[in-house]
């Protein structure tokens, strides 16, 4: 048998090189996250996908899979850390669900949906940042953004335009758009870009289309985000059921 590790009591299997986070998604089961992609490089800065591993916390995304590991994704300590996170993001941006667009195809809101959220918690930020609808295809609302940077890693790294960046620091951080005008219709973007479709909130959109589908008929709608194709396979197949606390409403 290849290498293993455990995860939730269950092996597995993981290449030379991998994340904890790569090879649980490779073999279908689902951790939370919201800065990591596949595709790119990890960053980890959401702490979304932190696991307990031996004991001691660590990010999924980051942590390199190794033999022997003994990984909990899912406890009722965690569930709990996962939502205060959640809840800073939704109190720190201008995340109303009813009214985005965005909203039944958002990362942020279905992982929220996922660890109970049901109330923000804290007090809200009310956010006053620019719009820039000065693209002819695509909207960013800053407001919204969540500082994943999965925007700048997937301009850079897989579409080789490097269109945006986060600047500042602390609470002053935020997302801009590199170019002597700071306007996306200034920049080479275009709506077939990567970094175009890979926003997990509603900060980055197309326009026109912003209700094309209907409410009720989209991704998040459909299906729990752990058992997205691909996710919570595992699961799906016949696995023990999730930990009781994974969706406990609070
Ligand atoms: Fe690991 Fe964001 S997914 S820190």
């Amino acid at each position: 048998m290849s290498e293993h590790f455990m995860l939730d009591g269950a092996a597995v299997a993981f290449a030379p090189g991998q994340t904890v986070m790569q090879a649980a998604h490779a073999a279908g089961h689902y951790i939370p996250h919201l800065c990591w992609s596949p595709e790119l490089a990890p960053h980890g800065s959401c702490r979304l996908c932190t696991v307990s591993i031996g004991g001691q916390l660590a990010a999924a995304c980051t942590t390199p899979a190794a033999a022997g590991l003994e990984v909990e994704s899912r406890s009722a300590e965690l569930t709990e850390r996962r939502r205060a996170l959640l809840q800073l993001l939704f109190v720190e941006g201008n995340h109303f669900c009813p009214a985005c667009e965005k909203s039944g195809n958002c990362t942020l809101q279905a992982t929220a949906y996922e660890m109970g959220m049901l109330a923000p918690h804290f007090d809200h930020f009310f956010p006053d940042r620019q719009v820039d609808a000065s693209h002819p295809d695509v909207l960013i609302d800053f407001n919204r953004c969540i500082l994943c940077e999965l925007c700048v890693r997937a301009s850079r790294d897989l579409d080789g335009k490097d269109v945006f960046a986060v600047a500042g620091r602390g609470l002053q951080s935020h997302l801009l758009v590199n170019g002597a005008s700071g306007r996306l219709a200034d920049t080479a973007f275009s709506a077939s870009d990567r970094a175009a479709g890979i926003c997990p909130v509603g900060a980055i959109v197309r326009k026109r289309v912003g209700f094309a589908q209907p409410i009720g008929h989209r991704e998040y709608d459909r299906h729990r985000i752990g058992d997205a194709p691909g996710e919570a396979a595992g699961e799906a197949a016949g696995e023990a059921p999730r930990d009781p606390t994974w969706s406990t409403a609070r």
